[in-house]
């Protein structure tokens, strides 16, 4: 069934009808559709242009199609060139004329335009709730852990010692400017295309305002042209979910390594890990691989956005009906990665004796004995110098910093001292790095409630 039959003679073929037809992606937004439509008819209604009692006929009528609809009662006809068709088409069966009243003074174009954002101010809310949920894991972990002495590492090199619920915050910090981000689409999102109908806006005295706040939008769209010809509300929420996905990815290849036998610094539970159909021994992450694989996948999505609008003149252009398959895919793809994800990370087994294993060896205190001489007056780049030759003769002896008797240390640099032996065990390394922003566990708990009150 077509709206727009009037001028033509033959019927769409089977082919072009399938290839026209968006049904199959654009039922999702039934809902909004129902409820813009709804909106629009009660304005239209209140404006005096069509009777009041067949507005309020219309608005039954919609609210009874909704109704049926998620009961099971109506089924979607997916041979509908889309949902905007399907739902007037509904409602003209089931009322007849008035039916056909509801599409005065507005266009596919605005109804579009305007699903899509009903639809993805939800999706963003949404995202932002499961991101919130994972930034609480985070700052559990983190305080359990604010102590926990752990190698950071630079080029996967280890560098320092720091503790592992700072490293745990770190992400916080990601997922919380993700999280700002979300909220800044929202507001940019929020204004109302309806009334722009096809490209130039209408003759009708309608009032925006009214379907604006029954809608609960912030803003009315100011230029009918880009009122139904932009789509930066679904660039922008991809771009947005790009970064959380690269966030999670990053997260992802993390827990990957600290998994594997040559980290160990965390077990996954069993219920978020995979087997393998040869090997007995395994335990794969495979949870984490997934979420880091699927970042190719939103990040494609967001490709096809920008590329979809580069090259499209004003206003509507068919090459828009892409939007919808893209933006949806990202956002289900991070809902489902995020739900995988958090769980996971609740869950998981932190192990700190191999961390603080691993922070024994590669001499990660060697800047705290090199800023230990400093402080007794060596210029800093002496001190660099005699700590480098010191870690060259731990490396020929097979032996660490913390091992090395100080008659070796003399030999090297005589202001060394029995006092160098307490500033570089790795625990006060890690621990008086109190610097704003710094490992020590402290800090940790307080930016962990710091960022719980940001959360609330
Ligand atoms: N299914 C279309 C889309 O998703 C709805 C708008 C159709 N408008 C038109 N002028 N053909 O973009």
């Amino acid at each position: 069934m077509q709206l727009w039959k009037g001028r033509f003679q033959k019927e769409l073929s089977k082919t072009t009808n399938d290839f026209n037809s968006s049904i199959s992606f654009d039922s999702r937004m039934y809902k909004e559709d129902i409820e813009g439509s709804i909106a629009h008819a009660t304005m239209l209604g209140k404006c005096g242009i069509i009777k009041e009692e067949d507005s309020q006929e219309i608005v039954s009528g919609l609210k009874q199609i909704l109704s049926d609809i998620e009961s099971g009662a109506l089924q979607i006809d997916m041979e509908a060139e889309d949902i905007h068709t399907f739902i007037e088409g509904e409602l003209t069966k089931r009322l007849g004329d008035n039916g056909k009243r509801l599409h005065t003074s507005r266009s596919r174009n605005d109804q579009v335009a305007l699903d899509i954002k009903l639809y993805l101010k939800k999706e963003v809310k949404k995202v932002k709730t499961m991101i919130e949920e994972l930034v609480a894991v985070l700052c559990d972990k983190a305080e359990k852990y604010s102590d926990t002495v752990m190698p950071g590492y630079t080029h996967l090199q280890r560098a320092q010692p720091i503790t592992f619920g700072h490293h745990i915050l770190a992400y916080a910090e990601m997922f919380l400017r993700d999280i700002s981000r979300l909220e800044d689409c929202y507001k940019r999102m929020d204004e109302m295309p309806l009334g722009s109908c096809a490209l130039a806006g209408t003759t009708y005295p309608i009032d925006r305002s009214i379907t604006a706040s029954l809608l609960g939008f912030e803003r009315i769209t100011n230029n009918s042209l880009d009122g139904v010809s932009d789509r930066d509300y679904c660039i922008e929420f991809a771009s947005v979910l790009s970064i959380v996905m690269v966030h999670l990815s990053r997260f992802s290849e993390e827990i990957i390594m600290w998994c594997s036998w040559e980290f160990k610094f965390v077990e996954l539970d069993d219920a978020f890990s995979t087997g393998s159909s040869i090997m007995p021994q395994k335990k794969n992450p495979d949870i984490a691989e997934l979420v880091r694989g699927k970042s190719g996948r939103v990040f494609g999505d967001t490709m096809t956005l920008l590329t979809v609008m580069k090259g499209i003149a004003l206003a509507y252009n068919k090459d828009m009906q892409e939007d919808k398959e893209a933006i949806f895919d990202a956002v289900d793809t991070v809902k489902m990665c995020l739900t995988a994800f958090t769980p996971m990370i609740d869950t998981m087994k932190v192990l700190p004796q191999n961390m603080r294993k691993a922070a024994a060896g590669g001499f990660i205190n060697a800047t705290d004995c090199a800023d230990y001489l400093t402080k007794k007056g060596v210029p800093f780049r002496d001190a660099y110098k005699a700590t480098g030759e010191i870690v060259a003769l731990c490396i020929e002896k097979g032996t660490t910093l913390e091992e090395l008797p100080l008659e070796e240390y003399k030999k090297i640099c005589d202001v060394f001292d029995e006092g160098l032996y307490a500033e570089i065990s790795l625990e006060k390394c890690a621990n008086e790095r109190k610097v704003l922003g710094g490992p020590n566990s402290e800090n940790v708990k307080a930016q962990a409630k710091r960022i719980r009150e940001l959360l609330s």
